[in-house]
């Protein structure tokens, strides 16, 4: 696994995780709002509740600062057995500690939870601009995605 740089952490996603640098992690992804204190810890109670399904991790600074994010969801199937499968989800590192590994750390920290929940497999939708990070992650393209917004 590839190692943090020294004083970095990985450690689940925290309630206090309002305050910090979670939220502006999430913009270099994409939209994000401007969530009140109460509306998030209305999503964060929803998602400990399913702590068995949610599984969202970030990594901190030297400063305790989030500085990457990741999510895995577990869906549990009718096929394959009852197969379940890892939506890795929401993957996001800080624009100034990006090229640190820390997006190969924390693909390979979804990876690891997804596989000892039982998961077969992991999938994810990306841009073709992420594919190569993806490739080195152990990722290979498969399918299409498509989308209905509403
Ligand atoms: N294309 C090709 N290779 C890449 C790319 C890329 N876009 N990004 C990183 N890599 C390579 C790195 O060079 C490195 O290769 P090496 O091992 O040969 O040195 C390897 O992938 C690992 O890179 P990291 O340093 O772990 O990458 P980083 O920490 O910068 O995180 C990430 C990559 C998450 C894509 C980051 O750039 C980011 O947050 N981007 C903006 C948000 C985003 O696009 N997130 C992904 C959305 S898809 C989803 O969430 C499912």
């Amino acid at each position: 696994a590839a190692r943090l740089p020294e004083g970095y952490t990985i450690r689940p996603l925290r309630r206090s995780d309002y305050y910090g640098g979670f939220l502006p992690t999430l913009r270099v992804l994409t939209t994000v709002g401007e969530p009140t204190l109460a509306e998030f810890n209305a999503r964060y109670d929803f998602i400990s509740s399913r702590n068995d399904t949610y599984y969202i991790l970030v990594i901190c600074d030297e400063t305790a600062t989030v500085v990457g994010t990741g999510a895995v969801i577990v869906e549990r199937k009718f096929i394959h057995n009852m197969g379940l499968v890892g939506h890795i989800e929401d993957i996001a590192v800080a624009k100034n500690q990006q090229g640190k590994k820390l997006g190969l750390r924390i693909i390979q920290s979804l990876d690891a939870v997804a596989e000892k929940v039982g998961c077969y497999k992991s999938i994810l939708d990306c841009s073709e601009a992420n594919e190569g990070f993806y490739v080195k992650c152990g990722f290979k393209r498969a399918g299409l995605e498509m989308a209905h917004y509403y």
